[in-house]
């Protein structure tokens, strides 16, 4: 079993994917691992969209194209978006916050549990920031109302070498009290 210390360690974003395709029961376990993620009140304010149609997965990956960024994108086998959806909070505590106030939260979690199943499976994977939402929503026949959680790039890397972590010090970000 692998250390999941270990596992953080080896979950990198990958921007070059090989020819290898990814096979749909893999993209299953990646969400499997989305849905289990905990959430504020287990509200679960997530639907997850699997892109793995060859023309389709071309066709996203040329909305993520912005800005003259992510031209990587083209060797993705598929992604994984994570839609926002509206939550149910507990009675208690939606007399005080906004339904959506975790939700956020919620969904980088779940973007976190997608990325580390993958890199369990030895995929890569990458979170995409900027992309041409409304064309996606168009693409991937998503009401265009609806709010992106994540955008998850996945494939097998072309290269399997791990790169160490950019990171701020430990004793600068971390007090024991
Ligand atoms: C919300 C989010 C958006 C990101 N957007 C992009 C992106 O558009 N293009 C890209 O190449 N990397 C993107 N990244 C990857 C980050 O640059 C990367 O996670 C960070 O540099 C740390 O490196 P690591 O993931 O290899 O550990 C994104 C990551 C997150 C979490």
């Amino acid at each position: 079993m692998i250390d999941f210390l270990d596992l953080c360690k080896q979950r990198q974003s990958c921007r070059s994917f090989s020819e290898q395709p990814v096979e749909h029961d893999q993209l299953v376990q990646c969400v499997e691992a989305g849905r289990l993620t905990h959430s504020g009140c287990n509200a679960q304010p997530w639907s997850f969209v699997v892109v793995e149609t060859p023309e389709l997965v071309k066709q996203v990956a040329e909305c993520g194209k912005q800005l003259n960024q992510n031209g990587w994108l083209g060797s993705a086998k598929a992604f994984i978006i994570i839609l926002e959806e509206h939550a149910v909070l507990s009675p208690v505590i939606s007399c005080f916050l906004d339904s959506q106030y975790y939700a956020k939260g919620d969904l980088g979690a779940a973007a976190a549990y997608v990325c580390l199943e993958a890199a369990a499976q030895g995929l890569g994977s990458c979170n995409i920031g900027i992309y041409d939402r409304k064309k996606i929503c168009e693409l991937l026949n998503i009401p265009v109302e609806k709010q992106f959680g994540a955008v998850i790039a996945l494939g097998y890397p072309s290269n399997n070498t791990i790169r160490s972590k950019k990171r701020k010090a430990f004793e600068d970000i971390v007090r024991f009290v």
